[in-house]
């Protein structure tokens, strides 16, 4: 199997396996626990901290350990919300639903809530932002890269408006931690979301930064684990394995990042030359090394997918990302994409184990797979393809 589906999760790197281990069998201890075993779990989830800390330039005692992206997201939107310091959050029309959906939920209980829209590039203006901070405005939430198409928004100049404003900055950074360098202190992040199975860690496992100094209401209570901010028992074996892939991705990044991008451009630029009517989607310069999304004209996405898993290539539309059911992708609708745009494309994302043969091997097979499917294609004439 070629994987290109590395936006949706990644293979666990195999250091971070041996790091898991012992925490899976012998070393079982509740890191609660005043005696040895519980001793030996406890420093091992503070030296993930620290590992975790160090990828993105905060202090350990800023990480609160959570059990992956959606829930940083969710702990973050509704403890901001109820600190009561305001009843209206900004966030952008192209948010992940680990951000929409929480908003959906804050609305229901009376706070409004401003989606902003983007470019058809997909990029949020910071303009944008500017004008539509009120005096009830107490959370500005933008995604730092897009997990559909890629792009990398201007977080540093959001931040700025915001820290004009004395207004918190959240950034979901699940898609862009490990695939270029992040630092919270430069951007002046007051929280940003983590997920560990996108950087070559275990699944099930993240973490949310907060700034020293901020105060947020903790939404799972409890045994007071995480300061509070997040209780119930450690998943121990997990933060371990998340702590050495942050650690790993701190050490290669750079290597990582050139070779991530030198795998996507050599897809891009094959596809775009040998593929007739394609289209790359979103800012071709502003984006994560590792992902490409395309249009293919008169293709339904999801039999390209289907074709491309029997031919051995994993892949995604891009928009399917927590159940099974598919709709129309929301990023591209926000983009401007029309009905028929939007049902032909296609998600590529690399990964630190892919080869260049991988690659000329996936875009033989989708050249075959794209023109068995154009010559079915209702549109085939429509578009004379
Ligand atoms: C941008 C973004 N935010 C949040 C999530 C959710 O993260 P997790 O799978 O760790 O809950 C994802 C996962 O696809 C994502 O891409």
């Amino acid at each position: 199997m070629i994987y290109l589906d590395n936006a949706a999760s990644t293979p666990i790197h195999k250091d971070v396996l041996t790091e898991m281990l012992p925490f899976l069998s012998e070393q079982y201890g509740n890191p609660s626990s005043i005696h040895k075993l519980g001793r030996t779990a406890n420093k091992a989830i503070q030296n993930a901290r620290k590992q975790i800390a160090n990828l993105i330039n905060a202090q350990p005692n800023e990480i609160f350990l959570t059990s992956g992206g959606t829930e940083s997201n969710n702990i973050t939107l509704h403890g901001f919300a109820y600190a009561k310091k305001g009843n209206h959050i900004i966030t952008s029309s192209i948010e992940h639903e680990a951000i929409l959906e929480p908003c959906k939920r804050l609305e229901k209980d009376g706070f409004s809530v401003t989606y902003l829209p983007v470019s058809s590039d997909g990029l949020v203006d910071p303009t944008y932002i500017k004008n539509a901070i009120t005096k009830d405005t107490c959370l500005v939430s933008i995604m730092f890269a897009n997990n559909e198409v890629g792009t990398v928004q201007p977080i540093k100049e959001i931040s700025k408006i915001c820290k004009e404003k004395q207004l918190p900055f959240h950034s979901d950074a699940v898609q862009a931690v490990g695939k270029m360098p992040i630092d919270v202190r430069d951007l002046e992040l007051s929280a940003m979301s983590i997920s560990s199975h996108k950087l070559n860690g275990p699944k099930g496992v993240g973490a949310i930064y907060i700034k020293k100094g901020i105060k947020i209401e903790p939404l799972i209570l409890g045994g007071g684990q995480e300061n509070g901010i997040r209780s119930g028992t450690e998943n121990v074996a997990s933060i371990v394995g998340f702590g050495k892939a942050c650690e790993l991705a701190k050490e290669n990044l750079q290597k990582n990042i050139v070779h991530l991008k030198s795998l996507r451009d050599s897809l891009v630029s094959k596809i775009t030359s040998e593929i007739p009517h394609v289209s790359f989607n979103g800012n071709r310069e502003k984006r994560i090394p590792n992902n490409a999304h395309f249009t293919f004209l008169g293709v339904n996405g999801e039999d390209l997918i289907i074709k491309l898993d029997e031919n051995g290539v994993a892949a995604s539309t891009g928009s399917a990302c927590s159940v099974k059911i598919q709709k129309a992708s929301h990023v591209l609708k926000a983009m401007g994409f029309s009905h028929e745009q939007i049902t032909g494309s296609l998600r590529l994302t690399v990964g630190l184990s892919n080869t260049f043969e991988e690659i000329d091997t996936t875009v033989a097979i989708l050249k075959k797979v794209v023109k068995e499917l154009r010559e079915v294609s209702p549109f085939k004439t429509k578009y004379g393809l």
